[in-house]
């Protein structure tokens, strides 16, 4: 492929990322902002194997093959629950490339010299520092995720100093990799990218209780500026775009989760936030009893919901655990038939990925007007009659506004406790994510429905069908 065709194909990509990147803003776009992402990929990938720079194709194929089927392989067989594991777990491969790209390129002939070989070589150790922290990082990230490490914030004594000290090192280091010529810095560089490799660590592991979607979104941005390095490094206009785009992108969400969490971006980015001990949560998760918890049964929550006027619904990572949604919408569609007004209360964080409620309530097919953000729905819960809280917990925990030193503590909840009746659908009384009590399940006007929430909903939906089969066949005989 000529290289004038190779940059068209190149702009044609870039186009399609931000199309796609437009799509996804925004629920009923999202499926085609998906469709331009996967065309985008297809022509960058069709064009940059095409192109003059690739003529090793037996090697290429080799690798990419393999690289297809796993990818395919997993990404298929994995549960929605788990997909902030698999980005966490693909934003490592970013950064190890990264730093593999950097090394490679650094001890390869690169032909250049004076100002250009210079700013080749501060290209190489920025995006091996990057990439290095990065990998790391998201590797504690995967752990924390599939709880394979503690979600707890590890608070070592000094841990700014420490922090400050491997930024400091990592910049020492640089000088003599600048001085050094040929491959002669190779010394240097790898002490750097172990320096860089534990400050990723380091940093991510001191991130604890609910701040970890703030760090999914940080890493996903690191990657994309590993992968804007790798671009560099590589002289490859498309990467050094595409990562930039998923840089600033990621860069945006951190902020605005940030906000909606009432963080701030620098405390969450140096970690120390979510620290406070998880009060009363012994190593099963399972909170020490804070009084008595009243329960209800499937029948009992039927007949309030059907006696109600207004209802919000909050679901939480346990929805979509039970794969709950779709009876959901099967009670909100009868519920509002009854001319009973049914809202969902959506908590930025609720679920283990951005947006993971509202896919989930999309693809159930509920109408996207009554799924509210929890800044639009706050003020409501006070004249709500029910609240059927659907396997959240950290998102509706009041002691995040109650009790300052909760490692929640400061971070908005839905206020669902004003409501006159809540229903609090979960298995037992584990905590949630952040390993916090919840105040919530002792309240007077809480109920708790124990069990899985699919079952639990789907015998709520059993008991309003027979209601209203039994009002069709009494209006019938009238
Ligand atoms: P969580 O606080 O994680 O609580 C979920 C609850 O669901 C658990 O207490 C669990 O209690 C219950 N549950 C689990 N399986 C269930 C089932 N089959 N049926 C019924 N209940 C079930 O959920 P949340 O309120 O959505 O909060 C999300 C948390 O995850 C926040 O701390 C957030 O910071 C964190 N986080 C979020 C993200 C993103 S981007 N959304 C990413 C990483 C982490 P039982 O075991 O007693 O049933």
């Amino acid at each position: 492929m000529s290289d004038n065709l190779l940059t068209v194909a190149y702009i044609a990509a870039s186009a399609l990322f931000i199309l796609s990147l437009a799509g996804l803003s925004n629920q009923e776009s999202a499926r085609m902002g998906n469709v331009y992402g996967i065309l985008g990929m297809i022509v960058a990938f069709v064009a940059t194997a095409a192109s003059s720079a690739v003529s090793n194709y037996t090697t290429l194929l080799a690798a990419i093959i393999p690289a297809i089927l796993i990818g395919a392989f997993l990404a298929s067989r994995v549960a929605m629950t788990s997909m902030p594991e698999l980005v966490a777990i693909l934003h490592s491969f970013v950064g190890l490339a990264a730093v593999l790209v950097g090394i490679a390129n650094y001890l390869g002939d690169s032909g250049l010299s004076g100002v250009e070989e210079t700013i080749h070589k501060i290209e190489i150790y920025v995006g091996i520092f990057i990439g290095a922290v990065t990998f790391t990082g998201s590797i504690v990230a995967f752990g924390k995720l599939r709880a394979i490490i503690s979600s707890k914030s590890l608070l070592l004594p000094g841990r700014h100093l420490l922090n400050i000290a491997l930024l400091v090192g990592t910049i020492y280091l640089g000088f003599p990799f600048m001085e050094a010529q040929g491959s002669l810095g190779i010394q240097p560089l790898l002490i750097m990218t172990g320096l860089a490799a534990v400050l990723g660590l380091h940093l991510v592991a001191a991130i604890g209780g609910a701040d970890m979607p703030v760090v999914i979104s940080m890493l996903n941005s690191y990657s994309g500026w590993a992968a804007a390095a790798a671009g560099f490094m590589l002289s490859n206009d498309l990467l050094i775009i595409t990562g930039a785009l998923v840089g600033s992108s990621g860069a945006i969400l951190s902020f605005i989760m940030c906000k909606a969490m009432n963080r701030s971006f620098i405390s969450v980015i140096l970690g120390g936030f979510g620290q406070g001990a998880a009060k009363s949560t012994g190593s099963t998760g399972v909170a020490t009893p804070q009084g008595e918890v009243e329960t209800i049964n499937a029948q009992a929550t039927a007949e309030l919901l059907s006696e109600a006027k207004q209802v919000i619904i909050t679901p939480g990572y346990g929805m979509a655990v039970a794969q709950a949604q779709h009876p959901v919408s099967e009670i909100t569609k009868i519920l509002r038939e009854r001319g009973i007004k049914v809202r969902f209360g959506i908590h930025p964080v609720a679920g283990r990925l951005p947006g993971h409620m509202n896919v989930l309530l999309a693809e159930a097919k509920v109408p996207y007007d009554i799924v509210l953000e929890m800044d639009e729905i706050n003020e409501d819960f006070t004249e709500t009659d029910v609240v059927l809280v659907i396997g959240a917990n950290d998102t509706v925990n009041p002691s995040a506004l109650d009790d300052p030193s909760s490692p929640i503590a400061g971070m908005p909840v839905l206020e669902v406790w004003k409501a006159t009746q809540v229903i609090v659908m979960k298995r037992g009384m584990a905590s949630g994510y952040a390993g916090v009590d919840n105040p919530l399940f002792y309240k007077d006007n809480t109920q708790m429905l124990f069990g899985d929430a699919k079952k639990n909903v789907d015998a709520i939906l059993s008991c309003l069908k027979a209601v209203s089969s039994t009002e069709s066949v009494l209006a019938g005989s009238r």
